[in-house]
């Protein structure tokens, strides 16, 4: 094997296109994302970002080989988002990710979206043997790593808690025309609250429920009460039931690090509870960055170089899309479990 493998990693499970380029040293060489953006108050529309994902496809790409310094004939693999996520975002990728693989003759390997977002978590932090807590506008789960699989401990069983507050600004008519989601500008009219509204706190055992937490909040707007007092008890209610089901899941694995990614670990308030829940139980808190926490093809391309490193590669005919490919199914043969 040669020394030093560059591997370019294709992300389109969603609304964000991303290509990574990584070193096999962890290196990163290049990350360069360019979003769909859906009409305002309008949820994403998969067919639409397809086409956005196919139009920017050779933009992006050439981008991120300029950002890298190098030469497509300088990538020596090719990785892509096999699933889980929405169909024809995921086609779009693969395609692209095929006809590199093809034309250069170089390996292709398909991932898994979440197992990439733990792996870059553990790259840029340092964790270990963490519990993850991913939380974005698609995901709010916590899995670990036992054996040589990533279990989920708990997960939520309707929306996520990202998509939780979108919805919630959106109905309400919060929208901010800098930032395509209304997650910063939910923060800053949440932060802008002063009396906090009982609303159903919903934990069951290790798995969480937002949406009718969601439905109750939006009737307390409609029945008068002020929308910054009501976005205010939505955030304390939802994080805190996320922040009770991590520290259940550190005393329950016994392990002493949490690492928080994906595109809400923006949220510095859910960042504040963690922080004071870890604290009180010595164990450390490790926060992705922003750039690499929400959705990236740097993920990709270094998930694409731990599995190719430990002789998993994906034939051309295996290369279809999952869409709805479990955690739980991917075999981590990079990680020795710690005894
Ligand atoms: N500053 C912020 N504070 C809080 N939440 C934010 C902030 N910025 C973005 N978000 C939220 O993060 C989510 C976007 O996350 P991300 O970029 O990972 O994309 P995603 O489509 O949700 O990812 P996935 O497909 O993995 O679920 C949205 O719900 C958005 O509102
Ligand atoms: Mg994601």
């Amino acid at each position: 094997m040669q020394n030093k493998i560059i591997c370019l990693g294709i992300e389109s499970t969603a609304h964000t296109l991303g290509v990574g380029i990584v070193e096999s040293n962890g290196n990163i060489l290049a990350n360069i994302r360019d979003s769909y953006i859906p009409p305002y108050g309008k949820g994403i529309h998969p067919a639409e970002a397809a086409r956005h994902h196919a139009l920017k496809m050779k933009e992006t790409i050439q981008k991120a080989l300029k950002q890298a310094g190098i030469k497509l004939k300088d990538v020596n693999l090719i990785a892509f988002a096999q699933g889980p996520g929405m169909g024809p975002c995921l086609r779009t990728g693969a395609v692209a990710a095929r006809t590199l693989a093809l034309t250069l003759n170089k390996p292709l390997v398909g991932v898994n979206h979440l197992v990439a977002h733990i792996e870059l978590g553990k790259l840029v932090t340092g964790a270990t043997d963490p519990v993850v807590l991913i939380v974005s506008g698609g995901t709010t789960a916590l899995a670990t790593l036992t054996g040589n699989r990533y279990r989920i401990l708990g997960e939520t069983l309707d929306i996520a808690i990202g998509n939780c507050f979108d919805r919630f600004a959106r109905e309400v008519g919060l929208h901010d025309p800098k930032h395509p989601w209304p997650g910063p500008m939910f923060d800053k009219v949440a932060s802008k609250g002063t009396k906090y509204i009982e609303l159903p706190y919903i934990v069951k055992g290790m798995d969480l429920s937002f949406s009718g937490l969601l439905t109750a909040a939006l009737k307390k707007v409609k029945e008068g009460y002020k929308v910054e007092d009501v976005a205010y008890s939505l955030q304390e209610t939802a994080l805190a039931m996320i922040t009770e089901v991590t520290e259940r899941a550190l005393a329950h694995t016994g392990k002493n690090e949490l690492l928080l990614t994906g595109g809400f670990t923006r949220n510095m308030r859910l960042q504040n509870m963690l922080k004071t829940m870890v604290k009180d139980r010595d164990a450390k808190l490790h926060v992705t960055p922003p750039e690499y926490a929400t959705d990236n093809g740097v993920m990709i391309a270094w998930l694409g170089i731990l599995a190719y490193t430990h002789g998993i590669t994906t034939k051309i005919e295996d290369s279809y899309v999952k869409q709805r490919w479990r955690i739980e199914e991917v075999e981590v043969t990079w990680v020795k479990e710690k005894q």
